[in-house]
């Protein structure tokens, strides 16, 4: 089965409700009947519940951006899992760089994360990456596969196929977030060949078959096209051109 390419957008910390709320206003009819893609928004805590309600109906899922491993506890400023399902949150980014590089997130807390959320049925979006340095120290490789490894272990024992099928993967090269520089798809495609590899030898050739690996990084409406069109990307996690409704919606219309 084709896999069905997922455009998500992170909405980082921007946004008050009602600028959510406007924004969907305008976004919505954009992407009316849009079937092509999965199409999710994902903005901070605050504005989760308002924007479930502004886009009821419309198959546009919501999504949060972070969340603690626990049910419940005494873990002050978190969200937990049961929080989220409660107001209907369907997705979540998972260790993001930025998640990563201010808050200290490692891949040991990032596969307890990513255990939660497959055990509370979410579609969790797990991120992956390398820094410039990395990079240009030819450490790419290394780099995306400790992550990957470290963010999928203790699931290979015991996963079925099925269990495993909501995992995405997101790869966003550090360097390219935020920047204006995007990966050429050429370095794209071999990470997410990389990945999906790696996927494959731990999960299985089924898991890895379905697995889909967004690019996030500078995605635009201007190059949204060139990187959707190779067969490896299979969406995108789109940072500031999602805060806009006409761009987001010309990336989705990709
Ligand atoms: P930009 O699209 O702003 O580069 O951000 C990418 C990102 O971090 C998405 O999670």
């Amino acid at each position: 089965m084709p896999r069905k390419p997922l455009i998500a957008a992170n909405w980082k910390m921007y946004k008050t409700p009602v600028q959510a709320q406007e924004f969907f206003k305008l976004f919505l009819p954009l992407v009316a009947n849009h079937d092509r893609d999965e199409i999710v928004v994902c903005p901070s805590f605050t504005s989760i519940s308002v924007v479930i309600a502004a886009a009821t109906g419309s198959g546009v899922a919501i999504g949060a951006q972070n969340m603690h491993f626990a049910d419940e506890g005494a873990y002050t400023g978190e969200t937990s899992p049961l929080m989220l399902k409660a107001i209907g949150a369907t997705h979540v980014i998972l260790g993001h760089s930025e998640r990563r590089q201010y808050f200290a997130e490692t891949d040991e807390l990032i596969n307890k994360k990513l255990k939660t959320a497959l055990h509370h049925q979410f579609i969790p979006i797990v991120c992956v990456g390398e820094v410039l340095a990395e990079r240009e120290a030819g450490k790419t490789e290394e780099v995306l596969l400790r992550q990957t490894r470290g963010c999928l272990a203790g699931l290979t024992a015991g996963i079925s196929a099925a269990e495993a099928s909501p995992i995405v993967i997101a790869y966003e090269p550090v360097w390219a977030i935020g920047t204006g520089k995007t990966a050429t798809p050429q370095m794209a495609c071999e990470a997410h060949a990389l990945i999906r590899a790696e996927v494959a030898r731990l999960l299985g050739n089924e898991v890895a078959d379905n697995l889909r690996i967004l690019y996030g990084g500078s995605v635009k409406p201007d190059n949204a096209t060139t990187l959707m069109n190779e067969p490896d990307i299979d969406g995108a996690l789109v940072g500031g051109a999602s805060l806009d409704p006409q761009s987001f919606a010309k990336i989705v219309n990709y």
